[in-house]
């Protein structure tokens, strides 16, 4: 493709963008389309000659868009979303155009340059403590990750990584309603998932602080190394809080490294009025929010915090003499802080996107966020056929259909029947969780575009959903 044809396209795209984004709620929402349509419609083997960019365009539009999912769709309140705005998508292809790989500072002063100011401004629009060391990394999963491989080498006086690790007696603990990224990085670190231990939960999905303190004392006493503990705040499930002061306390008590997974709900400490979720929080060694979630930047965007920088770079500096250059004692080489050497430029999209909207312009569409939850949690709670199955404490609504005279496995399957349902509307996409091993939808309202009028559309197509179940068993 020539540079001509390149920005013949590219105009031709800008405008497929803008208007997709203008027509977005008319697709339906979640793909209807069956497991290998869309494979059935792709050749068998690629092509050997070129072909025009219009033909390429052409299956973009016939094949690929019926097998999308919209997450942009203001009526997506499935799992958490992954919205994203104008300006960062402006910023994304500026990001592409550029194909910086920014995994040194030499690679790209700006990018290194940008991303440690963004990461000043992150501390300073969320009260977070001064000293902290930030980086972009690629998912939650990863700065959990990292989290655990630093703990790990900072118990052992950073020699695991050199020796590997010669005994299994390190212990990490989280809630049971923890994200399974952390069984992930126990079986990465090699600290293995057996030694996560799963705390029991109270009424409201958050960690029983005692019940922790019980176990780490129990397994002190059995020879057990206590690591690390993991706090949630805002769990996958119902966005339950854990109780982060109590906890920082045992983590000092006990010297354990506290992690707090924020991944959605970190977001919400833009709101001075929220940061209550997050008391106790200063306290914490590693922190770790994804504005890929709730923060109106497309994916990947996720920011990592450490208290100690030092022990970070301990555990993933490596100095192979290609990489060397003459600024190294000047600079921030973000290879430093991670596990991948190479790295996207994703500050650009986040600069774009605080600077477009302003802080102001975040935490209002947050607050209505959160208005549009409560009122949706109000409705729910008013109807008879609907139960409440968790604390609504940000923007996520957990509850089930009810119905009293039939055991919890037929409800559980009349429930399943409610969410297939509605998702084959096209009108609405939810998805699910188990709680106390009740079938439970889950209602998330953090859309960068959703408003008044996707939530009545919701209560419509769970009025209308509901009526047909209550129909059927008849
Ligand atoms: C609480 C929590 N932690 C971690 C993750 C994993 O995030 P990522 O996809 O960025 O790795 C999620 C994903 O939804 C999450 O909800």
């Amino acid at each position: 493709m020539t540079n001509e044809e390149f920005r013949k396209h590219a105009h031709h795209l800008v405008d497929w963008m803008a208007d997709y984004l203008n027509n977005v709620s008319e697709y339906p929402v979640k793909a209807q389309v069956a497991p290998g349509e869309v494979k059935s419609h792709l050749p068998q083997t690629p092509p050997t000659r070129q072909e025009p960019f219009e033909a390429i365009f052409d299956d973009f539009e016939r094949i690929i868009m019926p097998g999308i999912t919209h997450w942009q769709h203001p009526s997506f309140h499935a799992y958490f979303p992954a919205n994203s705005s104008p300006p960062s998508v402006l910023a994304e292809m500026l990001t592409a155009t550029l194909g910086v790989q920014a995994m040194i500072w030499n690679t790209s002063p700006a990018a290194a340059e940008l991303e440690e100011q963004l990461m000043e401004w992150f501390k300073k629009m969320m009260d977070l403590p001064s000293h902290w060391a930030g980086s972009i990394q690629n998912g939650a999963s990863d700065a959990t990750l990292n989290a655990i491989l630093t703990a790990r080498e900072k118990k052992h006086n950073f020699t695991t990584n050199q020796t590997g690790l010669t005994q299994a007696n390190l212990r990490v603990y989280c809630s049971e309603q923890a994200h399974s990224s952390i069984d992930k990085a126990m079986a990465i670190a090699g600290l293995g998932k057996n030694n996560l231990i799963k705390i029991p939960v109270d009424e409201a999905f958050a960690l029983q602080a005692e019940v922790l303190e019980e176990t780490i004392a129990q397994d002190v006493a059995q020879g057990w190394q206590p690591l690390m503990v993991v706090a949630a705040i805002g769990t996958t499930g119902t966005t339950a809080i854990d109780p982060l002061k109590k906890i920082a306390q045992l983590a000092k008590k006990y010297n354990l490294w506290l992690h707090v997974d924020a991944a959605l709900a970190g977001t919400a400490l833009l709101l001075p009025e929220m940061r209550w979720i997050a008391d106790g929080l200063h306290a914490a060694d590693s922190f770790v929010f994804n504005p890929h979630k709730w923060m109106f930047t497309n994916f990947d965007a996720s920011v990592y915090f450490v208290k100690d920088k030092n022990a970070l770079l301990n555990t993933f500096a490596e100095h192979p003499e290609y990489l060397k250059t003459k600024e190294d004692n000047q600079v921030t080489n973000f290879r430093d802080w991670g596990i991948p050497l190479g790295r996207r430029f994703r500050a650009l999209k986040l600069w774009f996107v605080i600077r477009s909207f302003g802080v102001k312009g975040l935490q209002q569409k947050i607050r209505e966020h959160l208005k549009l939850t409560k009122q949706f949690e109000n409705w729910l709670t008013a109807q008879p056929h609907f139960k409440l199955m968790a604390p609504t404490v940000l923007n996520t609504v957990c509850f089930r259909y009810r119905n009293d005279t039939l055991p919890q496995p037929e409800v559980n399957k009349l429930n399943e029947e409610l969410l297939e349902r509605l998702n084959a509307t096209g009108k609405v996409y939810l998805t699910h969780t188990k709680l106390n091993n009740w079938f439970t939808l889950r209602v998330v309202i953090g859309q960068t575009n959703v408003n008044q009028t996707h939530i009545d559309i919701l209560i419509h197509q769970l009025t209308k959903a509901s009526e047909q179940l209550t129909i059927a068993q008849q």
